[in-house]
């Protein structure tokens, strides 16, 4: 079957222009940002936004300004061909894939935070990384216009952050949250997987059964965070190289609770594990999502 076409930009003018042509053709305009090294879970993202938009808009950007000093900005994987093949594939009709420079231009100065939600759980880690994240996502809103954006509910404190600016600075943004796309044993799917052995592949499956135990136990009634907490940290203990956080917090300010509190009717579970090289992240919403199936053996 021939690949379908899906032009490449790399100008943020032409970005800008494509969205206006497809909005002057009455097309719905479908934003779906990465850095990437793309995957099935970023396919499930650019079909989410065919599904609902008549143009699909991919970007492809390493953002430099969301990576701290001792992180994989250097190495992070760098595909484009590939990545490019993919989006057509899952429906976009074109990708911005821009130079550094043309989003950071010399001597830009603006940053943008969203204060509150960035502090905790990733943000304590990674401190600068959500102003980055805030900065770059900004930037491509102003070029996409009004648009519906997709993005991945793995980084669900990502995606709360950019529906917090999206209110705050009264964009002309639908935000849209896709569930998390898993591999079939249960990984939570990130170009950071590529980082790991078959041997730390197998360790990181602690952090969906981890999750998975904590939504059974939260389904059979248990409340209490400290309980919850423990059970999920008993998983990955033995598995991980070391744990950032296992936190249950609030799933819509995302601020931890105490281990002395006990839950309502929702919460979310999020969890950040070193394994190996890759730094990973996972997250479930008790109350809501079901228990990641989880195939240990490998
Ligand atoms: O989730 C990501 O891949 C990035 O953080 C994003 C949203 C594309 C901003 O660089």
């Amino acid at each position: 079957m021939s690949q379908p076409s899906c032009v490449v930009h790399h100008e943020p003018e032409s970005l800008r222009q494509a969205c206006n042509d497809a909005r002057a053709k009455g097309l719905r305009v479908g934003l779906v940002p990465t850095m990437g090294a793309l995957h099935a879970g970023h396919a499930a993202l650019v079909s989410e936004a065919h599904r609902r938009c008549g143009f699909v808009a991919a970007t492809v950007f390493v953002n430099p300004t969301q990576f701290g000093p001792n992180e994989d900005f250097a190495k992070y994987p760098r595909t484009l061909d590939r990545d490019v093949a993919l989006c057509a594939e899952a429906g976009a009709c074109c990708v911005f894939a821009p130079p550094v420079e043309a989003m950071y231009p010399p001597g830009e100065a603006t940053r943008v935070r969203v204060s509150g939600l960035t502090e905790v759980l990733c943000g304590a880690s990674r401190p600068g990384h959500f102003d980055g994240v805030a900065t770059i996502v900004t930037k491509l809103f102003a070029l996409a216009g009004p648009c519906t954006a997709v993005f991945g509910r793995k980084d669900y404190q990502q995606l709360k952050v950019i529906e917090r600016l999206v209110r705050d600075l009264l964009l002309p943004v639908e935000v849209v949250g896709h569930p998390i796309v898993r591999e079939p044993d249960g990984l939570a799917m990130s170009s950071r997987n590529r980082y790991l052995s078959d041997a730390e592949h197998a360790r990181a499956l602690s952090l969906s059964a981890g999750l998975s135990d904590a939504v059974h136990a939260f389904e059979r009634g248990e409340r209490r965070v400290g309980v919850l907490r423990g059970i999920v940290r008993s998983r990955m203990e033995p598995a991980v190289d070391s744990i950032d956080y296992v936190e249950l917090a609030h799933a819509d300010t995302v601020q931890p609770h105490g281990d002395e509190e006990t839950l309502g009717a929702r919460a979310l579970l999020a969890v950040a594990a070193k394994v190996g090289p890759a730094r990973l992240i996972d997250n479930v919403v008790l109350g809501e999502d079901p228990a990641p199936k989880v195939e240990e053996a490998r």
